[in-house]
């Protein structure tokens, strides 16, 4: 199945995909206040896997938190309702977006009267930039946009609102001709891309921006840290200066969509020799083997979706015990 087909989860209903409708008149449509997710499920040889759901539920109430959202189901009814999607729409591998959002009541600025609603949409989503890109890398640019300036936009939340700010970076990096745009802070430090973290490898050191760069804190940024320290590199987070991007050795993209894709040139500067580095190619292995369920899971990040898939049946009897 694909975009625009399928069962959608909404409010606790399953409903066909061409009606899963909210009304013109709904809050965020007009104010952009919504916060969501974007995670995915993986078909590995020990069957249908989600990547580190329970981190993924944990941000979205977290940034539902930030902007005095309740939803209307906790934290576990919500990522056991991401499981009965999956399996209602029969999906071996997908990515899935919850959205926690303010719906139809009044359109005042002011969100608190109005009710909050959830729902959980999936499709099938490859490579979000391109097969290609994994292998090649691609090619970005420094955005003339800037990340949202501390205690305006908060970043640590995955609001629809934050996205507007990102369309503006992905558009003008394409109509110039770049996969991607890479935005600096309002104080000229290195931020992150549009929807990914980055990294920087320099003299065999990965270097990340720290959560106070106005980046997302991402959960595949996460996993890229945890990943490289199993491997003995060296990690700094620490705040970057701009002119880093062009004599670093090697460079990546992070994040749910693009998983781990190279960069191969930055304003038309090409990083390193041009090609994907080593320290990135090492990375994207360790971790498309483990989301691939190649490698063993010491993390404990797949959680198996159907019955009878081995982490599923694991689950099931915790639910037992603990009931
Ligand atoms: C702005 C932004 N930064 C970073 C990320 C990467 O986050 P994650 O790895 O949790 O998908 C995303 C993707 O959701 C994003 O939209």
């Amino acid at each position: 199945m694909s975009f625009g087909t399928g069962k959608i989860w909404m409010n606790g209903t399953l409903v066909d995909w061409a009606d899963a409708k909210i009304h013109i008149g709904s809050h965020v449509v007009h104010y952009g206040s919504a916060v969501f997710e974007g995670a995915r499920c993986y078909d590995t040889p020990r069957g249908t896997a989600c990547f580190r759901l329970d981190t993924h539920m944990a941000r979205l109430y977290d940034s539902a938190k930030i902007y005095r959202m309740e939803p209307p189901q906790s934290k576990s009814d919500l990522h056991a309702a991401v499981l009965e999607t999956i399996r209602a729409n029969k999906y071996k591998a997908c990515y899935i977006r919850p959205i926690v959002y303010r719906g139809y009541h009044t359109l005042g600025v002011n969100p608190l009267p109005v009710p909050v609603d959830a729902a959980i949409l999936l499709w099938e989503w490859g490579a979000y930039l391109g097969e290609d890109c994994l292998t090649n890398g691609v090619d970005v640019r420094v955005s003339s946009w800037a990340r949202a300036a501390a205690n305006t936009f908060p970043t640590l939340a995955k609001t629809s609102a934050n996205y507007a700010n990102s369309s503006l970076i992905k558009m003008e990096a394409i109509t110039e001709g770049y996969s991607e745009g890479i935005a600096l802070d309002t104080a000229g430090y290195i931020s992150e891309g549009s929807g990914q973290n980055l990294f920087l490898v320099r003299h065999n050191t990965i270097y990340t921006p720290p959560v106070t760069a106005s980046i997302l804190p991402g959960i595949t940024r996460d996993s890229v840290i945890t990943l490289a320290k199993d491997l003995g590199f060296k990690v700094r987070e620490e705040m970057l200066p701009r002119e880093l991007l062009y004599i670093a050795d090697e460079a990546f993209f992070a994040g749910t969509a693009v998983e781990i894709t190279p960069i191969r040139s930055v304003d038309k500067m090409p990083m390193g020799n041009g090609r994907r580095g080593p320290i990135t190619e090492a990375l994207q292995q360790a971790f498309f083997d483990t989301i691939n369920g190649r490698l063993e899971d010491k993390h404990g990040w797949l959680e198996f979706v159907y019955e009878g898939e081995p982490r599923a049946a694991a689950v099931a009897g915790a639910r037992a015990a603990r009931a």
